[in-house]
């Protein structure tokens, strides 16, 4: 129960990840606002939790990450019916197909930089004023791809690089007062946005080409990564602000070529 009496918003928390740390921090006594495009999957999730046993009360506020107006309306919404904020998780994004022969359009570009990168800003400006009432914290879904270049990936991978920066900048600006803000960097994770990537890649062939990238040759459960960001917002990790963390099965380690090698 690390989360009793605190308030946390995730953002895109109806689905994939974003579902796993709504659920972890219902489970740990936090108040939770799901925050998502789509009413009937949000509104789902709230009484699946509900029935499920979460001690902490779960709301769905139908919002558009990309419309600043509608994430400023949802944060002060929260702060009116809870009393305060002590946790916002920029979790909603994004992905296009991106190919060598097809790159990402201005108009894919508009939109991942919409929801990915603006949207996580407009969460980050929104949720601040609070955060330096509560010290709360701010953790960020950016991408294994913001890390290290990913061929194919080239919108993708910039709008994550930059949620990695912004997240970086804010988190020196704040650190006195202490705000914490970090991000997370993904590596395979099993939800409906990998699935579709693999999909498109040719289903059990984009898997295995997929996974091949990955030295644990394994894509994670979202729970494994609800874990991270729970631990990130919880006061064991009081001295860790600034940080981009990679939960990637070791791809960010390097480049992963072929196995003769490993002793
Ligand atoms: N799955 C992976 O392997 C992986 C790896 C690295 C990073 N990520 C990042 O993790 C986050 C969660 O993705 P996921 O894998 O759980 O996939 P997902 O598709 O299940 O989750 C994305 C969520 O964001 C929501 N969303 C999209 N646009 C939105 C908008 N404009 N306003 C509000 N909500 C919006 C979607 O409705 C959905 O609930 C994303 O930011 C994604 O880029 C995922």
């Amino acid at each position: 129960m690390r989360f009793s009496e605190r308030v946390a918003i995730v953002t895109g928390g109806a689905s994939g990840i974003g579902l796993a740390v709504t659920t972890r921090f219902a489970m740990e006594g936090a108040a939770v606002v799901i925050a998502g495009r789509d009413q009937e999957r949000g509104l789902a999730a709230a009484a699946g939790l509900a029935a499920a046993g979460a001690t902490g009360s779960v709301r769905f506020v139908r919002t558009d990450v990309s419309d600043a107006q509608a994430v400023e309306d949802l944060v002060a919404g929260t702060v009116d019916t809870f009393g305060r904020l002590d946790v916002m998780v920029n979790n909603a994004g994004v992905e296009v197909d991106e190919r060598p022969d097809g790159p990402a359009t201005e108009a894919d570009w508009d939109l991942l930089f919409d929801v990915n990168t603006k949207g996580t800003w407009f969460g980050c400006r929104a949720a601040l004023p609070h955060l330096l009432d509560t010290r709360g914290v701010i953790v960020n879904n950016a991408s294994v791809a913001a890390l290290i270049g990913s061929p194919g990936h080239v919108a993708y991978s910039a709008s994550k690089a930059a949620v990695v920066n912004l997240t970086k900048t804010l988190a020196l600006t704040y650190a006195e007062q202490g705000v914490r803000i970090n991000a997370i960097c993904p590596g395979p994770i099993l939800t409906e946005m990998t699935k579709a990537a693999w999909e498109s890649d040719g289903g059990d062939e984009g898997r295995r080409r997929n996974l091949a990238l990955c030295p644990a040759r394994r894509a994670a459960d979202p729970a494994e990564v609800a874990g991270l960001v729970l631990y990130l917002a919880s006061p064991e990790a009081a001295f860790i602000t600034g940080a981009a963390i990679p939960i990637d099965g070791g791809k960010s380690a390097g480049l992963m070529t072929i196995d003769r090698y490993r002793w």
